[in-house]
C-alpha cells in the first residue's frame, strides 16, 4: 500500500540510532526527504549518509542537545531553511533515569523532564508556526507506556510520559482548526541501545545477572519478545501518513499488550530469593 508519503519533508528527532533512526529510514524509503538531529556528530552524519544510500532521498544530518533551546531553534528553522515546508515532524530524542523513589536525585527528576518532556515542547515551539503558515502538518510523538501503566522503577521516565501525553491531546484539542494533528505511540520494551543501558542498571540495582534483568520484560509482554525498532518505526510512519488523516489525540500503546505490574512482580519475586 501507498502511504501518500512521497515529496513530504519530515523532521524525526534523536534520529542517529534506535527507534528514531528507524523512523527516518522507514520516512525516507517511503518517499520523504529527513532531517535528523542527534548530539553526537559523527554517528549522526554516518546514520544519514546510510539512509540517504539506501532509499536515495536528501537526508540532512543536524547536530543539536535539544535540552537546549538555542539548539532546538537551529534544528527546526534549519531544516526549514532547506526544505522550505515542514510537513512532519516527530518528537523521539528521550530518555529519562530508572529507579525507585528514594533513591531518585533531583538532578535525575530534573534530567526526565528537560529531554523527555521539554525537548518535545521546544521543538514544538519552533515547528508549529511554520505548520500553521502552510496550512497543516503531522506531529507524532513517541512516549512510552510507562505514561498510563505503573511501574514504581520507571516513575520519572513514567512522569515524563504523562506530561507528554497530556500535551498531545491538548494541542490536538487546540490546533485541529488549523490543520495540524498529534498522535502518540507508546512503546513498550523495544531492542535499542537505551534499552540495553536500562537493562544494564536494573540489574545493578537488583544485584541479578544482565540475563536475568533482561528476561523481566519478555515475561510480562503476551508475545514472549519485546519489539524490534522498525516495528515501531511502521508505526509511527502509517500515523504520520495522510492514510491517518483523521487520527488526531489518538494514543496507541505499542507494547505487545505488556502488563507492567507482572514486570514488578517479577522483581519482588528476584529481591525475595536475595
Ligand atoms: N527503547 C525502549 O525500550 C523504549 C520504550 C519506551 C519508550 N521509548 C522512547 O522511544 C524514544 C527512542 O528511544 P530509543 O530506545 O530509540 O533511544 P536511544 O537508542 O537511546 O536513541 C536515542 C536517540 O536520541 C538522541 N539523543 C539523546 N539525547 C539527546 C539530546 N539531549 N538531544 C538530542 N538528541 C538526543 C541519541 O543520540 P545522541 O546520544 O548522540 O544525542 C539517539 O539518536 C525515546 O523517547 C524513549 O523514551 C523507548
Amino acid at each position: 500500500m501507498d502511504l501518500g508519503l512521497k515529496g513530504k519533508y519530515a523532521l524525526v528527532t534523536g534520529g542517529s540510532e534506535g527507534i528514531g533512526a528507524a523512523i527516518a529510514a522507514v520516512l525516507a524509503h517511503e518517499g520523504c526527504d529527513v532531517a535528523i538531529c542527534a548530539r553526537r556528530e559523527r554517528l549522526l552524519q554516518e546514520t544519514a549518509r546510510k539512509i540517504a544510500d539506501a532509499s536515495g532521498r536528501r537526508i540532512l544530518a543536524i547536530p543539536a542537545d535539544l535540552t537546549k533551546a538555542a539548539d532546538a531553534k537551529n534544528f527546526v528553522d534549519s531544516a526549514h531553511r532547506e526544505f522550505s515546508r515542514i510537513d512532519i515532524l516527530v518528537n523521539n530524542a528521550g530518555s529519562a533515569p530508572g529507579g525507585v523513589i528514594e533513591e531518585l536525585t533531583e538532578q535525575d527528576w530534573e534530567l526526565a523532564l528537560q529531554l523527555k518532556f521539554m525537548g518535545y515542547v521546544r521543538c514544538l515551539r519552533y515547528t508549529l508556526p511554520y505548520m500553521r503558515q502552510q496550512g497543516g502538518g503531522r506531529v507524532v510523538n513517541l512516549i512510552g507506556n510507562d505514561g498510563n501503566k505503573h511501574s514504581y522503577w520507571e516513575i520519572a521516565p513514567g512522569a515524563a510520559n504523562a506530561a507528554g501525553q497530556n500535551l498531545t491531546i491538548s494541542l490536538a484539542g487546540q490546533y485541529g482548526k488549523d490543520n495540524i494533528t498529534f498522535c502518540a505511540v507508546n512503546p513498550g520494551p523495544t531492542r535499542t541501545e537505551r534499552w540495553n543501558r536500562l537493562v544494564r542498571a536494573m540489574a545493578r540495582d537488583w544485584k541479578v545477572p544482565y540475563e536475568k534483568a533482561d528476561a523481566l520484560a519478555p515475561d510480562s509482554i503476551p508475545l514472549g519478545r519485546i519489539a524490534t525498532p522498525e516495528e515501531c518505526a511502521y508505526m509511527v510512519a502509517v500515523l504520520a501518513s495522510p492514510m491517518a488523516a483523521f487520527a488526531n489525540g489518538t494514543m496507541i500503546d505499542f507494547d505487545g499488550g505488556q502488563e507492567k505490574a507482572l514486570m514488578d512482580v517479577g522483581r519482588d519475586e528476584i529481591f525475595q530469593k536475595e
